[in-house]
Formats: structure tokens, C-alpha cells, sequence
């Protein structure tokens, strides 16, 4: 997988690539990553990338030449073929699905908003997606494409050590992931659950899955509404709720 990453600034993501499991798939060469500074495509002595709105208002808006120029230059005869994703607050939701279906491509291209927004023909004539890593405005796109860059990199084959791991993981099946425990058993006054010293392998998987459930019902009964959901799974939710 090769990310290129189009921003005004490169270096709030040196730290960010450079530890843990990104650093590992790049050295593995599973993951290239690619950062672009959009001023470098700029015009003029001062390379001006934002100017203020047409029609008033606060804020300055980052200007479309620049980032048309970068996204060009950057993928030359790839343009048609490569997903340009816009970082921005008024794009789709990112979660575990987006990330996967992302996983699945070969390249991605990611731009970085800044300031109070970006023109409009960007989104409208440039951007293939826009996607938003929650309800909430961050001063630029840069951390949400680290966000995008880690939960697609550890979804490439290869990269985390256990497949298993990503399967089994919160979201992956819809559902919140049931409690881990470790040694040791009793740590102050706080036990680890019988059932997962018991040895009963049977078992274990079945109070998993109710702590998964329960958990989900809790926390995140809007998951409820998409997870794959077994007969025996939906008949120990209605035994939550008679209960509540
Ligand atoms: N830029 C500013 N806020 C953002 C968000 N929530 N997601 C993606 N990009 C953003």
C-alpha cells in the first residue's frame, strides 16, 4: 500500500510514522508513505495557498490551484485510477468498514484541509470521497489522515503479527470487544472472572461473546442495529432487557 499525503504541514506527522506498527510495515516494505507540502505547488514569490471568501465572512479558505497542482503532479498518469480522499468535517463517517474497504486498494491519496475550509471545486471537481473521523472540528485534516493511515495499515496483510487479531478486535464483527485480562489473577481487590481460569474453552468463548453483547448494549445500542447477530446472541439481548 502507498499513501500519498497532501498537506501544508509535513512535519506534524514525523513521530506519528516513525514508531510502533506503522514504522515496522514500513520498514517491512508493506506500507510506503509519501508526504507532500502543498505550498511547494503555490504560484508566485510568497506561494499564497489561502485567501479569503467570496461573499464575506471569517476565516481564509485555502485556495484550489495549489491543491489541483499537487494532486496532478503527485499522481501523474494515476489520477484516474487513485481514490483522492478530502479530509473534512462534511464528509462521510470513517469506521472499521471504510477502513477496510480503503485496505483493499493499492494507493491512496490523502488531502489535508486547513484553515476555515477549503474552495469548493476541490470537493466538487478533484476529491473521489471526503471523510470525516467524527462529529467534531479539528483544525486541519492532518491528524484524521494519521487516524486513516494507521487503521488501514494494521488491515494489510502482513503487518500485524495474529490475523486473528483483527478479526476478533472491537468493530470488526459490529461489536464492541469483550474484556481482556492478565496476570495477575487478584490485583488489589479486583479478580479476574472464574470462567477465564477455568480451562472451559467452550465456556469462555460464550461469556465473550455475552461481554461483547453487553457491552455493545450498553455503550453502543446503535451497533445493535448492523452487527451479525446469531439467534442465541439475540436471545441473551432480550434476556438483558427483560432484566433492565
Ligand atoms: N478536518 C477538520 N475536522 C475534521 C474531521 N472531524 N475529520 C476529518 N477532517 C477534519
Amino acid at each position: 500500500m502507498h499513501f500519498d499525503i497532501l498537506t501544508l504541514f509535513p512535519g506534524l506527522f514525523t513521530g506519528a510514522f516513525e514508531e510502533s506498527i506503522i514504522k515496522r510495515a514500513r520498514e517491512a516494505g508493506l506500507v510506503t508513505i509519501t508526504l507532500h507540502n502543498i505550498r511547494e505547488y503555490a504560484a508566485g514569490r510568497h506561494r499564497i495557498t489561502d485567501d479569503t471568501p467570496y461573499g464575506g465572512g471569517g476565516g481564509m479558505i485555502m485556495k484550489p490551484e495549489p491543491i489541483f497542482a499537487a494532486v496532478e503532479a503527485v499522481l501523474g498518469e494515476r489520477l484516474e485510477t487513485t481514490p483522492i480522499i478530502l479530509l473534512t468535517p462534511k464528509g462521510r463517517v470513517f469506521n472499521q468498514a471504510v477502513a477496510r474497504e480503503l485496505s483493499r486498494h493499492r494507493r491512496l491519496l490523502l488531502v489535508c484541509g486547513r484553515y476555515e475550509g477549503v474552495d469548493e471545486r476541490v470537493h466538487q471537481h478533484l476529491a473521489t470521497d471526503e471523510l470525516s473521523i467524527g462529529d467534531y472540528v479539528l483544525s486541519g485534516g492532518e491528524v484524521a489522515a494519521m487516524v486513516i493511515v494507521d487503521a488501514v495499515t494494521r488491515l494489510i496483510p502482513g503487518v500485524l503479527g495474529d490475523p486473528a487479531a483483527t478479526f476478533e478486535e472491537s468493530h470488526a464483527e459490529g461489536l464492541l470487544e469483550y474484556p481482556h485480562y492478565t496476570r495477575p489473577p487478584l490485583f488489589r481487590d479486583h479478580q479476574v472472572p472464574d470462567v477465564l481460569l477455568s480451562g472451559h474453552h467452550a465456556e469462555i468463548t460464550r461469556w465473550r461473546r455475552q461481554q461483547a453483547l453487553r457491552h455493545t448494549w450498553e455503550r453502543r445500542p446503535d451497533l445493535l442495529q448492523t452487527a451479525r447477530l446469531s439467534e442465541e446472541d439475540r436471545a441473551y439481548l432480550r434476556q438483558l432487557e427483560a432484566e433492565s
